[in-house]
């Protein structure tokens, strides 16, 4: 379509500057010190939809931060799309490994650096622009909503209540996500399946207070030697998980499937290099590709305890926690895995110490069909803007509200995700590469024309 490119290039200085001043709104929804700037690019995102061409949009509180909720109803016979994105981003710590201000978006050697940039501010906010081209050049082949939600980064605790109470209005034939990533730039891939996630916090506990070292060490137990004891039992010599019953619901690919998944584009040599490390590690006898995309997986994603101050101070801490999250894949079910490694991590734990455990939140697994119309109308948007037909893929990152879509509303999603592995995603020095943007600009056009048209519209 011309008029839409045509439209794109004339308007590509002030559509990446939009952006850029969208980066610079500090919407981390983890720290309740901004939910003043959470609030506010609520507002901004909402203004964002009415430019683009929505005839309403609006701003829906929540117990937590407010969803953004925006629609164009061009015909009612038409099929409609619901779009989803998230507008909160993870805090920006460590701030010393920047190389620039999280929050002062530059652009350098063709990328945006800026925490959110990728995930999901810069994939969001390609949504609103294709619709602004399409609405801009009245060519807009479907309906449209769009739900911007501002909890994601912490579990979208309010928004399957959303969900619940708005099935009329949030009624659509798919839900289109862009907060996925790509194999690279010149091999555009579609990701098939998110993991699902249950996240633990355990808390060791040994002596009644803090002990001297020296008076004491030796003869009672140190929870962070347990601790760590404990976690480490967790894998076995083969890296699978020890939790009795972990992978019993865990649906294993048949030989076509996996060689399936392998075939896709890897250089194990380039990953190492990429991360610097020697080598990988992962469960005996999966490849890399699958060790993320398709089995469950157990992981430390914090762990303290005792003096960590500058200096040495000699202290038995009464204290030791960590944090673990758990990826799950078909069919494992949150809760239950949750309830398991409970019931594990209490029953390995000895008696010089005691334990506590909470379960944060959690999501289910899902895999997406490749042979939907939708999927086929995404494959086909990509291969008219990137020349080259989608490879799927597995990912290995968890977005819960979409087993939700599937559940309380009755719709499969699309996950259009225009983002790199190497992006930097909640870590420091998160990018976006301008093509990207544009690319994803360019190509979600293509996908509503598609998707309308396999409806014979
Ligand atoms: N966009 C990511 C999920 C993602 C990233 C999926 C890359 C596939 C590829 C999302 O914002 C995210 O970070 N999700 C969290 C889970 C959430 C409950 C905090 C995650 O995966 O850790
Ligand atoms: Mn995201
Ligand atoms: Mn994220």
């Amino acid at each position: 379509m011309q008029a839409w490119k045509d439209y794109q290039t004339e308007h590509k200085d002030r559509f990446l500057n939009e952006l850029l001043d969208l980066l610079r709104i500090p919407s981390v929804s983890a720290d309740s010190k901004y939910k003043g700037d959470v609030a506010h690019c609520a507002d901004v995102v909402k203004e964002h939809l009415l430019n683009a061409g929505c005839d309403k949009a609006e701003i829906c509180p929540t117990a937590g931060h407010p969803i953004v909720y925006g629609e164009k109803i061009v015909d009612p016979a038409l099929p409609t799309v619901l779009v989803y994105g998230h507008y909160d981003v993870q805090p920006a710590d460590p701030l010393e490994l920047w190389d620039s201000g999280p929050f002062e978006p530059v652009v350098k050697e063709g990328k945006i650096f800026a925490r959110g940039a990728c995930d999901d501010k810069g994939q969001m906010f390609m949504h609103i622009k294709a619709l602004e081209v399409m609405s801009k050049t009245n060519s807009l082949p479907c309906n449209v909503k769009v739900m911007i939600e501002g909890e994601e980064e912490v579990g979208s605790d309010n928004l399957g209540k959303f969900l619940e109470d708005n099935t009329e209005k949030l009624k659509a034939d798919v839900v289109l996500v862009s907060d996925t990533s790509m194999i690279g730039m010149d091999t555009p891939s579609i990701e098939s399946g998110l993991r699902g996630l249950s996240y633990m916090e355990v808390e060791v506990t040994g002596p009644n207070r803090d002990l001297h070292s020296g008076v004491y060490g030796g003869a009672v137990a140190n929870p962070a030697t347990i601790l760590c004891q404990m976690i480490a039992s967790l894998h076995d010599e083969n890296n699978h998980i020890t939790i009795p019953g972990f992978y019993d619901k865990v649906l294993e690919l048949n030989a076509a499937e996996r060689a399936a998944l392998n075939n896709a584009p890897f250089d194990l040599e380039e990953y190492k290099r990429e991360l610097g490390v020697k080598d990988v590690w992962g469960e005996d006898s999966y490849t890399t590709l699958e060790r993320t995309g398709t089995r469950p997986t157990l992981d430390v994603n914090g762990i303290w305890g005792g003096y960590m101050g500058e200096g040495a101070k000699t202290v038995l801490p009464s204290k030791a926690n960590a944090k673990i999250s758990m990826r799950l894949v078909p069919n494992q079910v949150s809760q239950e895995i949750s309830d398991m490694f409970k019931a594990h991590f209490e029953s390995i734990a000895p008696d010089c110490v005691s334990v506590k455990i909470t379960a944060h939140h959690g999501g289910e697994p899902v895999v997406t069909p490749t042979d939907s119309p939708a999927y086929i109308a995404a494959a086909k948007a990509i291969k008219t803007t990137f020349g080259k037909d989608p490879i799927p893929t597995r990912g290995g990152g968890s977005i819960p509200i979409v087993a939700l879509f599937e559940r309380t509303l009755g719709l499969k999603t699309v996950l259009l995700g225009f983002g790199l592995d190497n992006d930097n995603i909640h870590s420091p020095n998160e990018k976006f590469e301008v093509f990207n943007y544009n690319k994803g600009i360019e190509t979600i056009p293509y996908f509503h024309k598609y998707f309308a048209e396999s409806f014979g519209k």
